[in-house]
Formats: structure tokens, sequence, C-alpha cells
């Protein structure tokens, strides 16, 4: 072909699937934790106690704090926009509309609920401001502004897309920030992933078809962990630069979700349920950071303790408390404030799990058997 003839032949082929995917579905439902949560908290104003709705949590692409725990997009919002969705509303917004999608997702958010936690002691370690099974009630509570009778809502959320997750990453902080043994973590994984299921299996039950259902980041390359644990660890991969244990546990979570899930498809032929993967592609921003225009360093956080400490990240001057400090190219890390994760990092996430190759299957290829 010649170059011109190439060209507008993969402006149109750009332009068709564009339009095939903004009429893929009516609306998209998220659920999760500070990984996606698009300022649930913040609807009644920015709560004093919550740095990460403070400035420069924004700084990159709303060009200010939406409570939104990067600088600017999440995976979320990247999905929504190649559907050609507007950017899901935080599901406690007063004024916004929900038909065509709500982020029922919340900083802070478990699997489990608080009585798990208070029944081993680690009551006071968890936040619980809305857990999986809290998030799956405020659902229920927003439906008669979508839909008005059961038949009806079946139809309607058959058009949907679900997105289920990330769920986990703050039940095993739980234990983990306790100073608890690495054991106990592990024993909390099959209740995290039966949580998970049972969730997946209401939604189906409600008329969900389309699911997207993410694992757990590899922990142990982040900030936060390297800083509280490394000293402590023996397990420190001088290759990788990640926390072998802290990893494992991620890994771990993450295969047996992907059992949960299989076994799901088995019941529920008529559902399509994706595996997405924030495991691999973090590993790859470890493993080889130029391939993503990432510095060639440990992994220091952008937003941080102003150049304190190896990675960037000290408890007392997290992102967004009064003596931290952004980076001058945020594009140029993957890991945002330590916890979370730069706009930079979560677009090539949200990419990976629409085209392939970090979902199975990838999102756009996800199509009724
Ligand atoms: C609700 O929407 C109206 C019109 O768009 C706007 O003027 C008003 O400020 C909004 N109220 C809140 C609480 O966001
Ligand atoms: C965090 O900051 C405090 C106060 O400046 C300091 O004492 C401590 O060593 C720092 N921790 C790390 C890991 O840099």
């Amino acid at each position: 072909m010649k170059p011109s003839i190439l060209v507008s032949f993969l402006l149109l082929s750009s332009i068709l699937s564009h339009t095939f995917a903004a009429e893929k579905y009516a609306a998209i439902y998220n659920f999760g934790d500070s990984l996606v949560d698009a300022g649930n908290l913040c609807v009644n104003g920015i709560p004093a106690y919550l740095a990460t709705a403070r400035w420069p949590y924004g700084m990159t692409f709303f060009g200010y704090p939406t409570g939104r725990c990067s600088d600017g997009r999440l995976v979320i919002d990247y999905i929504a926009q190649a559907f050609g969705l507007p950017l899901l509303p935080p599901s406690k917004a007063k004024n916004a509309t929900f038909e065509r999608g709500a982020n029922f997702a919340i900083t802070g958010a478990t699997a489990l609920d608080i009585g798990f936690f208070e029944a081993r002691g680690l009551g006071k370690t968890i936040w619980n401001s809305g857990s999986l099974h809290t998030q799956l009630q405020w659902f229920e509570e927003m439906k008669p502004s979508v839909c008005s009778s059961p038949q009806e809502c079946k139809e309607f959320f058959g058009k949907c897309l679900f997105i289920v997750g990330e769920f986990g990453g703050n039940d095993y902080n739980s234990p983990l920030f306790a100073g608890r043994d690495m054991m106990e973590a592990h024993t909390m994984i099959p209740h995290v992933i039966e949580s998970i299921s049972s969730a997946i299996e209401k939604l189906i039950e409600q008329g969900a078809v389309d699911l997207v259902v993410p694992g757990v980041l590899p922990i142990g390359c982040f900030p936060v962990y390297l800083t509280l644990f490394r000293a402590k660890e023996d397990g420190y991969g001088p290759q990788s630069g990640c926390l072998r244990k802290f990893n494992t546990l991620s890994w771990v979570h993450n295969s047996m979700l992907q059992r949960a899930i299989h076994r799901l498809r088995d019941k529920y032929p008529a559902a399509r349920i994706v595996y997405a993967d924030y495991y691999t592609p973090v590993v790859q921003f470890m493993l080889q950071p130029e391939k993503y225009g990432f510095h060639k360093q440990l992994p220091k956080a952008c937003c941080g303790a102003g150049g304190q400490g190896i990675y960037n990240f000290n408890l007392t001057y997290k992102c967004g408390d009064p003596g931290s400090v952004a980076c001058e190219d945020p594009a140029k890390h993957w890991s945002w404030d330590g916890i979370h994760l730069t706009e930079a990092a979560y677009g090539f996430i949200a990419k990976g799990w629409l085209n392939g190759p970090f979902a199975d299957p990838p999102i756009m290829r996800s199509q009724r058997r």
C-alpha cells in the first residue's frame, strides 16, 4: 500500500473501531478501592484528613484534586474514554446521573466486611469506608434511577460493563501494617476470593454479562512496602528490586482469583468474565522502565518526602501532606505517591487490558461465545 492509502486506511479503521467501541456498552459500573476511586470521599467537599484529595493530586490531567489517588486519570477513566462514555461519576455524587455509569469505588475499601477483621483483633486497622458488599448495597440503592422493573434492569445491565476490583490490597494491608506475620495475610486469601466470587455471582444474577475482574498489584515493588519492610526482609530481589514474600502474597491471590474466575465461567456460560492483570505490567515497569519512558532507577515515588529516603517515601511526608513535593516529570515515574500509580502508568495498564496483553481475554476482544 502507498503510504497515503495506508494512512487513510489506518484512520478509517480507527474511526470504525471507535464507533464500534462507543456503541458497545450502555454504561460502566465500577467497584473497587483507591486504585479506582473517583472521589467518593469528596462529594461534600474535601475532608481535612484526606491527603490524597489535596494538591498535587490531579496535577497532570484535571489540574485540581478530584479525590483520585493519582496525578491524573485512573485505569477506569481510560476505559470509559475508550468506549466513548463519560468519566464515571462517583456514586455518592449529589447531582450526577448514573444511566451511563457510576463508580462505587472508595478509598480504603476491603473485600471483607469489618466483622472479619474485628474477629481477628484487626478492627482498628481497617478504615471501613465501604467494603465490596457495602458497595453492592449502594448499587442496589442506585438501581431505581436507571431501571424500573427487575426485567428492565436485567435487560439494561446485560448491555453494561461491570468492573469488580481490584479488591484485596487493603485486606492484606491490615495484618501487614499491624506487624502480623505474613502467614496471617495468606490465611485471608481464600476468604477474600470467596467474597469477590460471591459479588460477581450477585451481579450476574442481576443481569450482568460482561465483567472485568482485576487482580492485585505486586505490592513488594512499591515504595511504601520497600520503605517499611525492606530492612526486615531477607527476600529482597536485587534483580527485580522488589520484596519477594510480598509479591508472592499477591501472586497467590491472583492465581486463586483466576481459578475462581474459571469456575464462574463454567457455572455461568453466558457471562463473559475478563481477568485483568495489574501485576505483570508493574513488574515490567520495574524490569524495563525505559520501554515505558520511565526513569531507570529504584522505584521512587514521584510525589513524597522531598528526596528523603531511597524511595522518596516517608509516612510523615506523604504526598499531599505539608512538606511533601511532586517531581516535575510524573510521566517518567510509574509510582505516583509510593502507594498508587501515575496517570502514565495507568494509561499503559488500561491499554494492556483493552487490547492485550494484560487481560485474559483483552476487553475489546471479549465476545459472546
Ligand atoms: C448541581 O448541578 C447544577 C447544574 O449543573 C450546578 O449548578 C450545581 O452547582 C450542582 N450542585 C452540586 C452540589 O454539585
Ligand atoms: C522520615 O522523616 C523523619 C522526620 O524527618 C525521619 O526521622 C525519618 O528518618 C524519615 N524516614 C525515612 C525512611 O526516610
